[in-house]
């Protein structure tokens, strides 16, 4: 009997709590990977004609997954607000404004990739609400530090459909399975390699970033000999590091200066990931974990992997 996303239930102390909502990230997984499979039939692939609240031009297909992410943490009743990417202010579910969780979201990720048949993904986290069950969730709930994380987790929509998640009891990777359409444990434990692995970056801003970090990515191909891998859809940059070592990273640079990618719904729950798979997530010269976020769509910086490979780039 192979084992299913049920077997979250008996990770740690949150895994019974967390069970409903990892399950309801599976279903918007296969409900986007399907319309991600037909999105070329059904005209969605392109342009949504509007810009997101990080003044970006949000896809057909962003919306879509939002839409579909926030239905499935409707679904589950388990969860009072959800903090997305897509959505300019909290997103409050009416229905079970006296529900315990809240959900982070990048309902897709990389969908620069879209048009090319790449790679893409979605990165969740989950925290409990520290207003009393009694109020209406706001915001400050959310802008919570990855210290407080209870569960993270991403999808990535590759060759397999696969769910890293982990409860703060170590990382596990499930990949569905088409034959009795069920996310089964395929990748137990998932722990990142010391050595090896490659580095991923997107190597063209170099000559742009802050913090020393063209001279020190300079050095660390030197020490280490890395190879160079890079998709430019994090989850996938992310999900290699984790299973084959080595770092990715997306520095400040004097267009970014306060980096590109989104505390709340890429640094910290990929940050967590990282962690609990006994690698390092670093910003800056903070560890990812204890930044205490200010606004729902603030920036970082994010240097995420082996222990080694992330000592050697700070030269600690
Ligand atoms: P999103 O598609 O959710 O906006 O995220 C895109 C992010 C991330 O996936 C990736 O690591 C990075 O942007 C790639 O940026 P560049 O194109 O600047 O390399
Ligand atoms: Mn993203
Ligand atoms: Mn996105």
């Amino acid at each position: 009997m192979s084992v299913t996303l049920n077997s979250i239930a008996k990770q740690g102390k949150n895994g019974a709590a967390m069970m409903p909502i990892i399950q309801g990230v599976g279903r918007a997984a296969i409900e986007i990977a399907a319309v991600l499979r037909g999105a070329i039939f059904r005209g969605v692939l392109g342009k949504a004609g509007a810009e997101n609240v990080q003044g970006e031009q949000q896809q057909l297909l962003d919306v879509l997954s939002d839409e579909i992410f926030l239905e499935e943490m409707r679904s589950t009743g388990f969860v009072c607000a959800v903090g997305s990417e897509e959505q300019e202010e909290l997103l409050v579910i009416d229905e079970y404004t006296r529900s315990d969780y809240l959900v982070l979201v990048d309902p897709l990720d990389g969908s620069s990739n879209l048009d090319v048949d790449g790679p893409v993904g979605t990165i969740f986290s989950v925290v409990k609400r520290k207003t009393a069950n009694s109020e209406r969730p706001h915001v400050s709930d959310t802008l919570q530090s990855g210290q407080d994380v209870i569960a993270a987790g991403y999808v990535l929509y590759g060759p397999a459909l696969m769910l890293v998640c982990s409860v703060g009891a170590g990382v596990s990777g499930y990949t569905f399975n088409p034959s009795n359409a069920r996310f089964e444990l395929s990748h137990p434990d998932i722990q990142i390699p010391e050595t090896g692995g490659y580095y991923s970056v997107n190597e063209s801003n170099a000559d742009k970033w802050l913090d020393n970090m063209d001279a020190n990515l300079e050095r660390l191909k030197q020490e280490t000999g890395l190879g160079m891998r890079y998709v430019g859809a994090m989850v996938a940059d992310m999900h290699r590091t984790l299973l084959k070592g080595g770092i990715f990273l997306y520095p400040a640079d004097d267009k970014n200066t306060t980096g590109k990618l989104r505390l709340l719904y890429e640094a910290i729950p990929m940050g967590f990931i990282m962690e609990q798979a006994g690698g390092k997530a670093m910003s800056r010269n903070d560890a990812v974990l204890n930044i205490e976020p200010e606004t729902l769509h603030q920036r970082v910086p994010v240097y995420l992997g082996s222990k080694n490979a992330v000592d050697i780039l700070f030269d600690n």
